[in-house]
């Protein structure tokens, strides 16, 4: 997927000036940078949700699916684990118990679990729950968009070794967004550093952590707690 001078403006507020970003077939990206400096809006752009400038190749708006950070407003209160996920299924009806049962258990939850409602789930199962329910649909591209960030610090750690176990299983092709350089360099091979609706940087990531060429990103790199640099 290349984005290339992808410009999104909202009224007279540009919030997305001018990136160029390639997401290599089967590699994962990271889209860094803190709030406010126009990481979803890239997203939501890539995904077709919003008019911008410039252009998407590489990648067909309907073959993109994104998972969000609110893990307990993104699944249908209403709807079983089960037919939230075939909904995104391409396979015929005859086969979508089997398939919510494997893609279930890709995301390493039980099959039975279909049967479930989001309620009886926790935020990290919810959000497993809404990665099965992305990959149903055999995404070209998968758009992670700050997916634990508002989970309990003790389950980020399964959901992004999920991530990375898939990531080798299914060889997907990932934009991983955070505001977290932490997170973003355990998952993913490069990074790009957005500021201000401009992309500062961008490199392999651990070229990128090691020897930052952009005063911002030293200042996203002091923010990281020391553990998780070493
Ligand atoms: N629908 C919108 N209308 C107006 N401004 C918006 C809208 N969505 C986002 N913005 C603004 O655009 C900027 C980038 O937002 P966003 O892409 O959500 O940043 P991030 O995901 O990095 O936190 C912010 O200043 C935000 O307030
Ligand atoms: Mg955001």
């Amino acid at each position: 997927m290349n984005i290339d001078r992808l410009t999104v403006r909202y009224g007279s507020f540009t919030a997305v000036d001018g990136v160029s970003l390639e997401v290599p077939k089967g590699s994962v990206t990271g889209l860094v940078g803190e709030s406010g400096s126009g990481k979803s809006t890239v997203a939501r752009a890539v995904a077709g949700l919003t008019p911008y400038r410039g252009t998407v190749t590489g990648v067909a708006p309907g073959r993109v699916q994104m998972v969000f950070q609110d893990p307990y407003s993104s699944l249908n209160p209403r709807m079983s684990i089960g037919d939230a996920i075939a909904e995104g299924t391409r396979v015929p009806r005859a086969q979508r118990v089997a398939e919510v049962g494997r893609l279930l258990e890709l995301v390493a939850l039980p099959a039975t679990y279909a049967g479930k409602y989001p309620r009886e789930l926790s935020g990290g199962m919810r959000q497993r729950v809404a990665v099965a329910r992305a990959l149903a649909a055999r995404p070209e591209l998968l758009i992670a968009d700050e997916i634990t960030s508002a989970l309990d610090v003790s389950v980020q750690g399964a959901v992004l070794n999920l991530l990375r176990e898939l990531r080798g299983e299914l060889g997907l092709t990932m934009l991983f967004i955070s505001h977290n350089l932490a997170v973003v360099r355990y998952v993913c091979d490069a990074v790009a550093v957005m500021h201000q609706g401009r992309l500062v940087e961008s490199g392999p990531v651990e070229e990128v952590v090691g020897a930052p060429r952009h005063e911002y990103t030293r200042t996203l790199l002091d923010a990281v707690p020391r553990l998780a640099r070493a």
